[in-house]
């Protein structure tokens, strides 16, 4: 039963920052070439914003969730990453998850020193969007890929 809690509000937390990460690249980047540039740093603005203040929840949600999940069922699978492909393929997914927090750790302190510029900003949202791709396919692949 607890599993099936955590399984769940991982589910949600993932589909709410996996939305948000798509909608800031496949959304905002074509509203650039639309909107004024005022109004688009208006937009900007607000969305940063409700992310900064949204985004450490869903992140603790999502990995303290998926920490629950290791310790309940998968500890031992990841103690021999190498001993099973679902082993290694949930190591890599973790892995990736850790670079993820890192990203979105780098954004924060970016921010905060007011330091974040245009260019760094595009190349985080670019790069955490590959990550959500990688981290997707991990994680259906882990149940239905065998080696
Ligand atoms: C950016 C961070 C993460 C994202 C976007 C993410 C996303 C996902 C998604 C979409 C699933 C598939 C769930 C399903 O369809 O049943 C999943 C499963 C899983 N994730 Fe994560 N995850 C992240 C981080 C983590 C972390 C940090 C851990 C562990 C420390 C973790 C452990 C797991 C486990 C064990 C499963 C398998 C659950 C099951 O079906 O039994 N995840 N994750």
């Amino acid at each position: 039963m607890l599993y099936l809690l955590f399984l769940t509000l991982h589910l949600f937390a993932a589909l709410i920052f996996i939305g948000t990460v798509f909608f800031e690249v496949l959304f905002l980047g074509s509203l650039r070439k639309q909107l004024p540039v005022k109004v688009m740093v208006l937009v900007e603005q607000g969305v940063g914003r409700r992310a900064r203040t949204l985004m450490p929840w869903v992140l603790l949600v999502l990995f303290g969730a998926g920490l629950g999940m290791v310790w309940l069922r998968y500890w031992p699978t990841l103690a021999t990453p190498l001993a099973s492909s679902f082993g290694t393929l949930l190591t890599l997914k973790i892995a990736f998850a850790v670079s993820v927090l890192l990203h979105f750790l780098t954004a924060m302190v970016l921010f905060k020193r007011g330091l974040m510029n245009a260019r760094y900003l595009q190349f985080i949202h670019g790069s955490v969007f590959c990550h959500m791709i990688v981290i997707v396919l991990l994680a259906k692949g882990m149940f239905y890929l065998t080696w």
